[in-house]
């Protein structure tokens, strides 16, 4: 959601597609923000969202070409826009692949414990030595060769730590280490990551995002930790390739880039 804003922020066109219907928090973050909008007379921007559910087909390829068609007609529809970010469910499933495949940039939050590295790849009983890639691995590189066959298009895989904690350093550290040498051995690329903050929690009942506060009438005032959290967002869209603020607010619509699929989807 936070990436969706700060595009929408920096003047993109911004489309968005929800494969995780069944728990539709991306849905209903952006329902809430429409909400908020309507309700509290505020212009914020919003993008273009559609849901794509799973099929309910009983016979699994008949299943798998419903939601190649639903997805592909989802996307054509938003073929005049900057951005498609999607969002994919945690769970392996027909269309989660689908939307992998389909992605320019991959990134995948990943909390920062052994628990959630585990989802990456396999590891020895005491976390020090790497013993192969997960199977979520193994499916992101699967749909980087189907990306490659379907159009000759490369994915950018992106994995960015999320949760961070200030308080065990030396987990951070370690789980650092781990993921720098998987970065090499599975091939993605390391963003800086997000920090454990309440405020990422509090937003989502209004829609709103960090980027939102300054005309939001929340009441809250921008505080130290909201700038470092804007901060934090502005790094991860350094990391994607772009650059530029969020404060100047979504004015200028830039027309020269390429369609880019941003796919956001955690193991
Ligand atoms: N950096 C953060 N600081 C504090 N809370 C966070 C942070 N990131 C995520 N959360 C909270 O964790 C919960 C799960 O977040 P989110 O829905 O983004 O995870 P997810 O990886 O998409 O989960 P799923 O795999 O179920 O789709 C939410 O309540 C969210 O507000
Ligand atoms: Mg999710």
């Amino acid at each position: 959601m936070h990436l969706i804003v700060a595009l929408l922020r920096q003047g993109y066109r911004v489309g968005s597609i929800d494969l995780d219907a069944r728990q539709g928090t991306l849905s209903r973050y952006i329902e809430n923000r429409q909400r908020c909008s309507a309700e509290d007379g505020l212009a914020l921007p919003v993008p273009t969202h559609h849901r794509v559910p799973r099929s309910t087909l009983d016979s699994a390829s008949a299943a798998r070409d419903d939601e190649t068609e639903r997805l592909a007609a989802a996307m054509a529809s938003l073929s005049a826009y900057d951005f498609i970010v999607i969002d994919t469910p945690g769970s392996d499933n027909s269309l989660s692949r689908l939307g992998h495949a389909r992605a320019d940039t991959l990134i995948t939050p990943l909390n920062d414990s052994f628990l959630d590295l585990d989802l990456l790849a396999r590891l020895d009983g005491p976390g020090r030595r790497i013993l192969g890639p997960s199977l979520y691995s193994e499916m992101a590189w699967e749909q980087k060769k189907q990306r490659a066959l379907a159009d000759g298009g490369s994915i950018d895989w992106i994995v960015m730590r999320n949760r961070l904690s200030s308080l065990d350093a030396r987990n951070k550290r370690n789980i650092g280490r781990l993921l720098e040498q998987l970065s090499h051995r599975i091939g993605f690329r390391l963003a800086p990551g997000f920090s454990e903050r309440v405020i990422f929690r509090e937003l989502f009942p209004r829609g709103l995002t960090l980027l939102d506060i300054r005309e939001s009438k929340a009441g809250m005032p921008l505080s130290m930790s909201h700038v470092a959290a804007r901060q934090e967002v502005r790094a991860l869209l350094n990391a994607i390739g772009l650059t530029g603020s969020f404060d100047t607010g979504a004015s200028e619509v830039r027309e020269s880039l390429p369609l880019t699929q941003v796919q956001t989807g955690s193991p």
